[in-house]
């Protein structure tokens, strides 16, 4: 397939029996199987195809031993991260992981000690908070603020939350999900300031950079100076731009060789060495090959959350979409329903029959919010929208 070729992202195919955690596990997540799901971020469409014919190329080869990646891989990396992303990392410095949260643990791990405090901003990404609490450590809140439909914080409360809780790790979401803020370079540098201050080291979640939409330019943390990158660990990862969360595939960039090798050491420490050999074929070739597929995709995905914001305000304005900055994930505001929380579910699943991630796991501050995933074929939102305004409208509270 040539570069220029078109993808028809409206082609609904069917994911059933592909052992896919959005499609086929319902009943072991104790949901119903008719559900529509809209939750976990991945997307309902195919990879280039060019990265299809590299993993079939591979794969007809046949053998799959333990695998490191070339200079080629790097190169594409980098080469990717510099032309989308703002900056260009050193290869040197990449620590590979089966994936980003499998590194926020590492880090967590490596930088700080069992019954310290690690800081993120809530509501966030739900696995934030439990690699903290998983490996023992405490989570410290700084809550974001929400006012006019956007989210920001306050600096001041930002670094109380350092001093109260002596945090020597921040895990920032860059750009952050489910709140969808694209955080400027100004608002980074201020979150850096008091990071650098305190002595906090910075782990800057950017998985989701390739997806500023227009008006917003991704600004990585590393981008920020020497200063500030000598004191993070910047996760990047090719899944959620081409969709390859499966293959496990992440590439994160620690400029500091001290804080390099403990990061390393982490890693070694939880068994982990060779990364999957798919993982590597099907990232590089979509870093090299990918420019197309991606600038389509992104194309239509912004159609499809300008969609959503206009379905909803037409057929259910009492639910409000926060316009996201980045990111393909939906973070609607229900509150104005006026609904307890079971109330919420009971209209969401029990009455729309959407899966749909609720807003309080992602932290308190998400209560009365639900997350929809709008990387599907248009005419699969319209039905979940559908559902969801229908629902709104007719629920007996309301
Ligand atoms: C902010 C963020 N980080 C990490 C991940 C998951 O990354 P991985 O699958 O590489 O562990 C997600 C997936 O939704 C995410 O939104």
């Amino acid at each position: 397939m040539s570069e220029d070729a078109r993808y028809d992202f409206d082609e609904i195919i069917d994911r059933h029996g592909t052992d896919s955690l959005k499609y086929d596990c319902a009943e072991h997540r104790g949901k119903s199987v008719d559900l529509l799901p809209m939750w976990v971020a991945d997307m309902d469409f195919r990879i280039p195809a060019e990265a299809i014919e590299a993993l079939e190329e591979r794969s007809r080869h046949g053998i799959f031993g333990y695998t490191e990646p070339d200079d080629a891989y790097y190169i594409a990396t980098c080469d990717w991260i510099e032309r989308h992303q703002g900056w260009r990392p050193d290869s040197a410095a990449c620590v590979l992981t089966p994936g980003v949260v499998f590194a926020l643990a590492a880090a967590v791990r490596a930088f700080t000690e069992p019954g310290e405090a690690v800081v993120i901003q809530s509501p966030v990404y739900y696995p934030f908070k439990e690699v903290i609490e998983d490996n023992g450590r405490i989570v410290a809140r700084a809550p974001l603020s929400y006012e006019g439909g956007r989210y920001a914080f306050d600096v001041v409360a930002f670094e109380r939350v350092v001093e109260e809780s002596g945090a020597t790790l921040f895990l920032l979401c860059n750009p952050h999900n489910p709140v969808g803020r694209v955080w400027s370079e100004g608002e980074l540098r201020a979150l850096g300031d008091v990071c650098l201050a305190h002595g906090v080291t910075v782990v800057s979640d950017e998985i989701h950079a390739d997806f500023a939409w227009p008006g917003h330019v991704h600004t990585s943390y590393a981008s920020l100076g020497d200063e500030y990158a000598r004191r993070a660990v910047i996760c990047t990862s090719p899944g959620k731009t081409f969709n390859l969360a499966g293959l496990q595939d992440s590439n994160i960039f620690v400029p500091n060789a001290s804080l390099r090798r403990r990061l390393m050491h982490a890693v070694a420490s939880a068994g982990y060495s060779q990364m999957n050999t798919m993982g590597l074929v099907a990232g590089r070739a979509c870093y090299e090959h990918g420019e197309s597929w991606y600038a389509q995709m992104k194309a239509y995905v912004w159609e499809n959350i300008r969609f959503c914001d206009a379905y909803l305000r037409e057929h259910a304005p009492a639910l409000r979409v926060v316009m996201p900055e980045s990111t393909y994930l939906v973070w609607v505001d229900c509150r104005s329903l006026g609904l307890e929380n079971s109330q919420l579910h009971e209209l969401v699943e029990g009455r729309a029959r959407l899966w749909v991630d609720f807003g309080d796991i992602f932290g308190p501050e998400g209560e009365g919010f639900i997350r929809l995933n709008v990387a599907c074929p248009r005419s699969v939102l319209e039905r979940a929208l559908s559902q969801l305004s229908s629902a709104a409208v007719t629920f007996p509270s309301v």
